[in-house]
């Protein structure tokens, strides 16, 4: 182990999470001297305090002493023969090829792309698609799915803290994926996708927001405070200078973890003129 990495992935995974020293300290009961002394490389956590840093920064023990290879809570679901999420492709991919049909080869870019059945789904209709997720179980497979249907994807594992697009692309997607960004992180995040966005170019995107009245789900406690709903709307503000084909919120069931509950989903659909 690079004894002096460890302070700089906890001050970054920190960061990302949108967490101050303090805010950081107190989930794990310690004093925020204590996480600053890791972080300028003068003290190093001690061994007992690592399963639970790593869970508060949802990441992994190898992770924070900087071995590679990330871990998710994805991962044990993709590790799986049946595809965790289906292969029917999001109701959003028919939406998003009603404005930009493949008369061309469109450049995709679908973000937190999981198994890649939205993906593999627009590469077989033309488009040209690049795709990314956090688990390795997940892009594997998704790879294995174009293979399985005879078309290409440019499949890669990635962070979305850490992948910063190339060049432009016509769309940009992602479905279920950005209750992970934090709030400090979404309007840079949103402006870093319009400005790698072509003109002309869509980004169709959705969050889970919350609601007052709709209950948090039970399958999601346990997940270290990671998945953070937005709020009602927020995302139509980052788009407000773009034109709207779409931009709607409803409420569904869901029967994750087995028990009944309900979601509360912005989703929109905006073109840059
Ligand atoms: C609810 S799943 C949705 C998967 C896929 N978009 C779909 O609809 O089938 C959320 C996905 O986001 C991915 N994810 C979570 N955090 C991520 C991050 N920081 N960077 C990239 N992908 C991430 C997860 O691994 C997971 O595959």
């Amino acid at each position: 182990m690079d004894g002096l990495k460890i302070g700089e992935v906890i001050g970054k995974r920190r960061r990302e999470l949108g967490l101050t020293q303090n805010q950081l300290a107190q989930r794990l009961n310690i004093s925020f001297q204590a996480v600053s002394k890791w972080e300028n490389g003068t003290a190093y956590p001690d061994v007992a305090t690592l399963p639970n840093l790593a869970a508060v920064l949802n990441t992994t023990i190898d992770s924070l002493l900087g071995y590679s290879g990330i871990v998710t809570d994805y991962d044990s679901r993709y590790r799986t023969e049946e595809y965790y999420w289906g292969l029917k492709p999001n109701r959003i991919c028919y939406d998003i090829m009603k404005l930009l049909p493949p008369v061309k080869p469109y450049r995709v870019l679908d973000i937190g792309c999981g198994e890649g059945k939205d993906a593999v789904f627009f590469a077989k209709c033309g488009y040209w698609v690049t795709a990314f997720d956090i688990s390795g179980p997940g892009i594997e497979k998704a790879k294995k799915l174009a293979e399985h249907n005879q078309t290409n994807v440019n499949f890669f594992q990635a962070d979305i803290f850490d992948f910063r697009p190339e060049g432009e692309f016509d769309i940009i997607f992602s479905s279920g994926m950005f209750h992970f960004i934090p709030e400090t992180q979404r309007e840079e995040l949103c402006s870093s996708l319009k400005n790698h966005t072509a003109t002309g170019g869509i980004n169709a995107l959705n969050v889970f927001v919350r609601k007052p009245f709709i209950a948090r789900a039970p399958d999601s406690a346990g997940d270290g405070g990671q998945r953070r709903p937005w709020r009602s709307g927020e995302l139509f503000g980052y788009y407000h200078d773009w034109l709207f084909h779409i931009c709607r919120e409803e409420i569904f069931d869901c029967m994750s973890g087995g028990t009944p509950h309900k979601h509360c989903m912005d989703t929109l659909i905006a073109q840059k003129i």
